[in-house]
């Protein structure tokens, strides 16, 4: 099977990286390195060897440990065919339905996800029954969505989301870009302030924890979208919404002032 190692790096973005790695082989793959020498020092305790870099994004915070773990591991470096040139040290172009590793019964697999930026990947881990897992870089966190504002369009997020991220099981594990639970629970407060699963939910709470499809479908205000605990949040604040498009639009951009 794909073991998996968050990495959350303590600086002011609250990055997380990950390691997705085969006990059995000691192969390894790192998703958005931050801190080079950290990831590499995890990976020895482990015991595995650190292949591929696989990048979500583009955006710097997502790709700044590429060139020197590459440069100690001989990694290739793997991203979306429009970020070749914007991510340090790409080798390889990565497109949707590529699989990039696989352990046993278990692949990681891309998906492309337009939205955050129109060149960000997701990384699905699965087996041949389900879907277990989702790198989702910055387009899906605990409790919200990404914005737009460095290169992203939050309608082609909408298509994104609701074409892909909404049908994932339940089970599913979110394993997202940053470490967003704080402000973003603030921000579903606000506007969903009826959720008594989120109360229920915020009294079980750890540090870093690793949400299921199935709390972030009871939690997340862009899948409650059409709640009237939200819908009546957004009249109170005089929104004009349309249909269920509309009402995304109108969270992604209270979100952006929040
Ligand atoms: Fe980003």
């Amino acid at each position: 099977m794909i073991e998996i190692l968050p990495i959350f790096t303590n600086s002011p973005l609250r990055n997380y990286s990950y390691l997705v790695y085969s006990n059995r082989t000691g192969e390894a793959y790192c998703i958005d390195p931050f801190d080079a020498k950290e990831i590499l020092n995890l990976s020895q305790k482990l015991g595995v060897k650190i292949k591929g870099i696989l990048n979500t994004h583009e955006h710097g915070d997502h790709t700044q440990g590429n060139l020197e773990l590459k440069e100690e591991t001989k990694a290739i470096v793997y991203g979306h065919k429009d970020a070749k040139h914007k991510i340090p040290g790409m080798d390889q172009i990565l497109n949707e339905g590529d699989i990039v590793f696989t352990s046993e019964e278990e692949s990681l697999t891309v998906w492309d996800t337009p939205g955050h930026t129109f060149s960000h990947l997701s990384f699905v881990r699965k087996n041949p029954k389900s879907i277990l897992g989702i790198f989702s870089g910055d387009t899906l966190f605990n409790v919200g969505v990404g914005n737009c504002f460095r290169g992203g369009d939050p309608n082609v997020l909408y298509e994104t989301i609701t074409s892909r991220f909404e049908s994932l099981p339940d089970s599913c594990l979110l394993y997202p870009g940053h470490d967003y639970w704080d402000n973003n629970l603030k921000f579903a407060e606000h506007i969903d302030p009826e959720n008594s699963y989120r109360k229920e939910y915020k009294s079980t709470l750890k540090p870093f924890q690793i949400s299921k499809m199935e709390d972030e479908k009871k939690l997340n205000p862009f899948f409650r979208r059409n709640t009237t605990s939200v819908k009546d949040s957004l009249i109170k604040l005089n929104e004009k919404f349309l249909d269920d498009r509309s009402v995304f639009l109108t969270l992604r951009k209270l979100r952006d002032k929040w």
